[in-house]
């Protein structure tokens, strides 16, 4: 008891430091949905892939605090070359991106000169560089929608999100052999039998999940997505596979409906699934990481001008 009680007074007091510097080196927090809660709340903005490269474009302060993993950092960077970006843990990395080395890429749209590469947000600047245009999970079937239907394509790195654009566009693409670590450990057996225990529940997926757990989901979104799903439709309990961190937001926002995490594969202490590389970002890490400036995000030049253009062509049609 009294070591939780020594902890919160910590936080307070950590709580209160961040929000002292913030103001003082013009800082901004930007934080995914599966930061923990005490990161998701302390944030200038909390939101999905697609709405943190928003902000981090529009954003007018000097430092971007970016509480998400190195992807999200580095893609705030190449959008502001100018601004200091920094990352409170620099070894936040991602299953997905380390999934698609860069030379191994190369040799495989190499070998397809007449395909046009989709690049999924989770993966390195080398790779962002390589492509001809970049989506997220939110705005990846309108990407694909808008390019012209007898043009080639391969799509990169998650081939569950490839393969579920496939399913809703009716387009064939090339797929990248690779997938979230956290995604793709869901059980649909555990799933399946949690959901007939709990027959009212409605079951909802991120797309970055295996194609038989999102065959039975009544409904496949971003994270933003599945929030506003569970916001606007009247069902009253959800049975919800994506990253635990979510469940925060999806608690605030409808605190009168029952959230209950998908379950995974192998037992874990919270029977959900939790993302290593987000939860390695703590509100520590990130006090010291505005106080030090550091660690800071940088991207080649040469590679940064290259990994503009396609990001900038997601972030105009997605206006
Ligand atoms: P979104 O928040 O864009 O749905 O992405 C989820 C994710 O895996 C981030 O790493
Ligand atoms: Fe990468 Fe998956 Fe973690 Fe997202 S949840 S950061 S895709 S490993």
């Amino acid at each position: 008891m009294e070591q939780v009680a020594t902890r919160a007074k910590k936080d307070i007091e950590l709580i209160e430091e961040v929000n002292r510097l913030r103001k003082e080196k013009n800082a901004v927090i930007l934080a995914h949905y599966y930061q923990e809660a005490v990161i998701q709340e302390l944030a200038d903005f909390v939101g999905d892939s697609l709405g943190l490269s928003q902000q981090a474009a529009t954003t007018e302060a000097d430092i971007i605090l970016f509480a998400g993993v190195h992807f999200m950092a580095e893609t705030a960077k190449i959008i502001n070359p100018s601004k200091k970006v920094i990352l409170p843990d620099v070894n936040a990395g991602c299953s997905l991106a380390d999934s698609c080395p860069p030379d191994e890429f190369k040799k495989f749209i190499d070998a397809h000169p007449d395909h046009m590469v989709i690049t999924y947000i989770n993966c390195s600047a080398e790779i962002k560089a390589m492509s001809d245009i970049i989506c997220t999970s939110s705005n990846a079937v309108k990407i694909v929608e808008s390019l012209p239907k007898d043009q080639p394509l391969i799509c990169a790195p998650d081939k569950n999100l490839g393969k579920y654009i496939m399913k809703q566009t009716g387009r064939d693409m090339l797929l990248w052999d690779g997938t979230c670590m956290v995604h793709e450990a869901f059980s649909i057996d555990k799933i399946l039998k949690l959901h007939k225990e709990h027959p009212d529940a409605q079951f909802i997926a991120h797309p970055e999940s295996d194609p038989n757990i999102l065959n039975v989901a009544s409904y496949v979104g971003s994270t933003t997505g599945l929030i506003n799903h569970v916001k606007n439709n009247p069902a009253n309990k959800f049975i919800v596979a994506t990253e635990a961190g979510i469940l925060h937001e999806m608690r605030k926002e409808v605190p009168h409906k029952t959230i209950i995490p998908a379950p995974a594969e192998e037992n874990n202490s919270c029977a959900c699934s939790e993302c290593g590389f987000m939860k390695m970002n703590t509100l520590e890490k990130l006090y010291l990481c505005l106080k030090n400036e550091s660690p800071e995000i940088h991207v080649a030049e040469h590679i940064r001008e290259k990994a503009l253009i396609p990001i900038n062509r997601m972030l105009e049609l997605s206006k």
